[in-house]
């Protein structure tokens, strides 16, 4: 078997403590059982040139990190990365800051990746890039010779083309994914919006079902919904609840009932609409007051970047009005922790949770969701509340679905979750887990790299003439 190396921005060394985001959870099980390499940024960046590259090896895997310099760290990530292609892909134009000099450093920095990542690479290594930091990265590894097998997934949404083209310079950046073999999105919406584009603004011939010819090559596109370790999520959460941490926050509710929500602090989860929605549901269901408290974790986020210093005041804001309007002295409705927890920690508190409160604006998947699932009693479930614009809704949709700028929907969703008899939620509960295992995560990572090492689908015309300074 080929050996894998793993590239994406964040690498997820294994460190005592440490906090992984959704990218980071998906990847590790899959390197560990293969070994490899897993290569990326190790999130320190420096006024100078960075050191060399560091290596820690854990069992089979080879950690290879480096460093950024401060300008492609406020170029390439904060900027173009993070202010561009982080709102545009989540459909959301209006919060897009475009300028040609971050664009400039996205492009200096996958040059920087390419060039340390060969020295580590070998003919014949499988690579498996991660997500929209990169997407020009296989690019910049054949203009270097390398004819590696290489395929790339996007964690996050893709949208339709209408909204990709207003990325100024998208037909320089966007094309750029034809040099991977294999392009997987999470849900077949995404994918169908991928193959629009290739079709309608690249002009790609498409070969297949799912394949197009470019350069005289097969690039696939594939869906690989990413899925939870759905048993092994169950038991944590069986042990977690007995835990000390979580009997003290149990013992804290005087026996109200909870609602959760776990977010970093970032605009596409749709916090303020969610606020907005939970204040709802207290003007019209004043039964639950005293009788309900919803705890909301929001880790601080890409804070350097001014969206995120703007949300976190706006949350902040409505999180002391709700509590200013309908809190008594023995009962806050809403306690908001910007403190990360850990995975163990918030397996016990979705147990102990009635409800999950999971409403993005736009997502390209959202694990909360699966990971909320995955901890149900399934004699005593609580209720998933998500919405329709998660990746995650197409597997649950036994969950109650929303649409999060109804904040009067949700709020109805909240009452309905809270009073849902037993049989329903045990119903309800059973489809979705059923449908976790079916997808459980040990098999994303199978599905995805089968898919890469197929032989690729031959392309009937020869290859084009290269065109000097073309693609
Ligand atoms: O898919 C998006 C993602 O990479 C998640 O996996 C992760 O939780 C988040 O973004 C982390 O963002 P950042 O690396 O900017 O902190």
């Amino acid at each position: 078997m080929a050996r894998l190396v793993v590239v994406s921005n964040r690498v997820g060394v294994p460190e005592k403590g440490a906090r992984a985001g959704g990218l980071e959870v998906s990847i590790r099980p899959a390197l560990k059982q293969r070994g490899g390499i897993w290569f990326g940024w190790n999130g320190k960046f420096s006024e100078g040139d960075p050191p060399p590259a560091e290596t820690v090896e854990r069992e089979n895997v080879s950690y290879v990190t480096v460093g950024l310099r401060q300008d492609d760290y406020e170029e390439f990530y904060n900027g173009f990365a993070n202010r561009v292609l982080w709102p545009i892909l989540h459909y959301r134009l209006d919060l897009a800051e475009f300028t040609r000099r971050d664009l400039g450093g996205y492009f200096r920095v996958n040059e920087f990746f390419a060039a340390n990542l060969e020295k580590f690479l070998r003919p014949d290594d499988v690579v498996w890039v991660h997500d929209y930091h990169l997407i020009p990265l296989a690019k910049a590894l054949r203009e270097r010779g390398h004819k590696n097998k290489i395929g790339f997934f996007i964690h996050i949404p893709f949208p339709p083309p209408e909204i990709v083209t207003a990325l100024p310079n998208h037909e320089r950046l966007m094309p750029a994914l034809g040099h991977y073999d294999l392009v997987g999105f999470q849900t077949e919406v995404d994918a169908t919006n991928f193959s629009r584009y290739l079709a309608n603004e690249c002009n790609l011939r498409r070969i297949d079902g799912d394949s197009f010819e470019f350069d005289g090559r097969a690039v696939k596109v594939g869906v690989f919904p990413v899925g939870v370790e759905t048993d092994a999520f169950s038991r944590l959460a069986r042990r977690a609840i007995e835990s000390p941490f979580v009997r003290d926050v149990l013992g804290s509710l005087s026996g109200r009932a909870m609602i959760i929500g776990v977010d970093r602090l970032d605009y596409s989860k749709g916090l303020p609409e969610r606020m907005d929605a939970f204040e709802r549901f207290l003007t019209i269901f004043p039964e639950w007051h005293d009788n309900v408290t919803y705890l909301q974790i929001t880790p601080f986020s890409r804070s350097a970047i001014p969206e995120y210093a703007d949300l976190g005041r706006a949350v902040g804001e409505a999180v002391g009005r709700i509590n200013g309007n309908f809190g008594e002295a023995s009962w806050t409705p809403l306690r908001y922790i910007n403190k990360a927890h850990s995975r163990t920690a918030l397996a016990g508190l979705y147990r102990a949770a009635r409800v999950g409160l999971v409403t993005p604006l736009r997502d390209g998947m959202n694990l909360v969701a699966k990971e909320f699932i995955a901890a149900q009693d399934a004699d005593d479930p609580g209720v998933l509340v998500l919405s329709r614009f998660a990746g995650a809704a197409r597997e649950c949709a036994a969950a109650l679905l929303v649409n999060p700028y109804d904040h009067e929907g949700v709020a109805l969703a909240i009452n309905r979750a809270l009073s849902m008899p037993l049989e329903e939620r045990r119903q309800r509960h059973a489809v979705n887990y059923k449908a976790l295992l079916h997808n459980d995560l040990g098999d994303w990572a199978e599905r995805f790299l089968g898919a890469l090492e197929r032989p690729p689908v031959r392309t009937s015309a020869p290859p084009p003439m290269r065109i000097a300074g073309g693609r």
